[in-house]
């Protein structure tokens, strides 16, 4: 058992102790000198119990019968039953994958694995923001999730079964090093090890990611996770512990998952996490320049390590962004939509070393700019670019233009100074851009026919180099799926089959046109902990019966889907 002295803590012991109400006070507690934790210590301290799978041994994989891969029988692929009416399906005869592009699955350590616990993992900052009353829509937490800790060999089996070539997953940095940072935790490398041995046993390629969202919780305690500067040395010794453990058999990596959204997060619920003196609304930023730093370094250093053969980048995320209106503000309000989430991270990493201009004229009242070194190090860190695209939007200037909204620091939409919606204009209809997903993922619509234009964008604003570009998530909540009780209505999900349909054809189309598109990875392989939403809302390919002992996964329809649409169009 990992063990490590650091007197910071004391300082989160008040945090914890606060919320269970002992009237310790600052001063008391600056009087004790250091003291030695366990990895337990630090779960009892700040977390608390937390529930256990009946299964916490690793499970072989079982051949998957020949029953459950039996696709649905209104794909192309597949010769009907005679007799009923269906429409003849032409392939188009000017799309095709090429043979080395990645149909993928993708998915997250804290969404799937469970066992948080089990052998030495230390909290992350998920741990206890699950534990915050009402910060997951049912306070549902992480504990067990699909288990996959423990089922890691039928889940890559199943994914495998389907014609699945590529698995993107996350490492838990907290099983790594519990603390973040200091002692390593051999248990966390030997089970990556094997969740990559196991890729490879059944031609599945693995793809990794460092950070998934899931701080080690003692980092945020110690000095505030993201906000401060000292998490880029930690994030770096963990992704140089973890390219010199896995490199030989990882060949592509990516550093952070949407530093949009995770740095998005702060702040943090201050009455459960340590307080720093950053205004609220600036924290976002703060995490960003870090983010940022913490990547370049990584990826300089990986390079180093595994050579140039090895990919290495980040994933972005964000959507197609359509001007509401022809009106100029309109194209501005875009613009500085583009600026203020992709461009955030993706213009000083592939272009320029530092943020766009109308970001920037936002954070320098505050933030110092990159320095010419720190430019340098930045720019042209990424192989690749990654990108989460689930949907689009409809982008429109504020009510009262956008340039008195940069005047007035009390509008709602300041700073970024742009409005949405998922509606077109009333001169155009006003319809929605797409058939909804799940009301408690009010963000999500299915707006493929945006798909091509996307790519465009990005190859066309960011050059990756050799023009790469990954979708390297994208998927779709199906509405209602969790009040069906009948499982054969959950199998048959025909939104989220109509969305993978439509989303490869789109990524068709942008090859056909020239695009790099590498490969597809869709998000996700089985149903999971979907962060403050819980297991409410699915996302799923597979379904997860969760009052099953063994959390039996079942293929849905959209699954075969997705495959069907690679079968056809792959080069022979
Ligand atoms: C979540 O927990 C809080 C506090 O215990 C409670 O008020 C709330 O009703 C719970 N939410 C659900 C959906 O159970
Ligand atoms: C990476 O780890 C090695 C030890 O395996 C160490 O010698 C080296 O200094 C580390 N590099 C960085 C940048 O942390
Ligand atoms: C936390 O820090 C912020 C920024 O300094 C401050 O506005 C807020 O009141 C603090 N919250 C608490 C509970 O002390
Ligand atoms: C490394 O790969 C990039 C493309 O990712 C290429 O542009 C560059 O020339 C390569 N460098 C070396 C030294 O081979
Ligand atoms: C925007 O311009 C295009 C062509 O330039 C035109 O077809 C379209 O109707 C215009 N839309 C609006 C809302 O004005
Ligand atoms: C954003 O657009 C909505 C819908 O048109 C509007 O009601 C709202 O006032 C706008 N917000 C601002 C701050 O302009
Ligand atoms: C914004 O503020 C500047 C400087 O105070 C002023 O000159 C300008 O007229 C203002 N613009 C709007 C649209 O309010
Ligand atoms: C076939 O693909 C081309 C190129 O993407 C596209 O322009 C055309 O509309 C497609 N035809 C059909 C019938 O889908
Ligand atoms: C992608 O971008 C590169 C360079 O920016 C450009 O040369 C190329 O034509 C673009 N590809 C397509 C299909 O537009
Ligand atoms: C786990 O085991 C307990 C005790 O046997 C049982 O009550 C519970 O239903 C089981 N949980 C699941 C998900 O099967």
């Amino acid at each position: 058992m990992a063990r490590y002295l650091l007197p910071a803590l004391l300082s989160s012991c008040v945090v914890a102790q606060n919320v269970i109400g002992t009237a310790t006070t600052n001063s008391a507690l600056s009087k004790t000198t250091s003291l030695e934790l366990s990895v337990d210590d630090l779960w009892d301290v700040l977390v608390g119990p937390v529930a256990v799978a009946n299964i916490t041994t690793i499970v072989e994989a079982t051949p998957i019968p020949t029953s459950s891969l039996i696709p649905p029988p209104n794909l192309a692929s597949y010769s009907f039953p005679n007799g009923r009416q269906i429409p003849e399906m032409v392939l188009n005869s000017s799309w095709s994958f090429p043979k080395d592009f990645w149909l993928g699955v993708a998915g997250a350590a804290y969404q799937i694995e469970g066992a948080v616990k089990d052998d030495g993992r230390g909290p992350s900052i998920w741990d206890k923001l699950t534990r915050v009353p009402g910060y997951t829509v049912a306070n549902q937490t992480g504990d067990i999730a699909d288990n996959n800790y423990y089922f890691y060999k039928q889940d890559i089996a199943r994914i495998a079964a389907m014609g699945i070539n590529t698995y993107s997953f996350s490492i838990s940095w907290s099983r790594i090093y519990p603390f973040g940072a200091g002692p390593i935790n051999q248990a966390g490398i030997d089970h990556y090890n094997d969740v990559i041995n196991t890729c490879l046993a059944y031609n599945v390629t693995p793809t990794v990611t460092l950070f998934h969202w899931d701080l080690p919780l003692f980092l945020q305690e110690k000095y505030g996770g993201w906000l401060s500067e000292d998490i880029v040395d930690d994030f770096v010794a963990y992704a140089n512990t973890s390219f010199q453990a896995f490199g030989d058999r990882v060949k592509t990596w990516f550093t952070l998952n949407e530093p949009i959204v995770f740095c998005d997060d702060y702040p943090l619920p201050d009455q459960y996490f340590k307080n720093f003196s950053i205004p609220y609304k600036q924290q976002p930023y703060y995490c960003g320049r870090n983010a940022v730093l913490a990547h370049a370094k990584a990826y300089r250093l990986g390079k180093s390590l595994l050579g140039n053969d090895t990919l290495i980048s980040f994933k972005n995320n964000g959507g197609y962004k359509i001007p509401l209106t022809n009106s100029s503000a309109d194209a501005q309000a875009v613009q500085r939509a583009y600026d203020y989430n992709e461009g955030w991270f993706a213009d000083p990493i592939f272009l320029t070393g530092t943020w766009p201009d109308s970001l920037n004229d936002y954070l320098s009242t505050f933030l110092e700019p990159f320095t010419s070194d720190e430019q340098t190090l930045i720019k042209g860190t990424a192989d690749l670019f990654a990108h989460d695209a689930y949907t689009s939007q409809f982008y429109y200037a504020p009510d009262v233009g956008i340039e008195a909204c940069l005047n007035d620091t009390t509008n709602s939409l300041y700073p970024g100074c742009f409005n949405t919606s998922y509606t077109y204009s009333t001169a155009d209809g006003g319809w929605l851009i797409g058939a909804a997903a799940d009301a408690n993922a009010p963000w999500l619509h299915k707006a493929t026919d945006w798909v091509p234009a996307l790519l465009h964008y990005i190859n066309d604003t960011w050059a990756p180099p050799l023009g790469r570009i990954l979708v390297s998530e994208f998927g779709f909540a199906e509405p209602f799926e969790v009040y069906k009780t009948i499982v054969a209505d959950v199998l048959t999900d025909q939104i989220r089959s109509d969305y993978y349909k439509a989303y490869m054809e789109g990524i068709l189309i942008a090859l056909s046109e020239g695009l790099n598109i590498m490969g597809s990875l869709a998000w996700s392989f089985v149903d999971n902990l979907e962060w403050a939403d819980g297991y409410t809302v699915k996302f799923g390919m597979q379904r997860v019966d969760f009052d099953s002992p063994s959390l039996d996964r079942s293929y849905k329809a959209s699954f075969f889907q997705y495959v069907d649409v690679f079968k056809q169009y792959i080069q022979q």
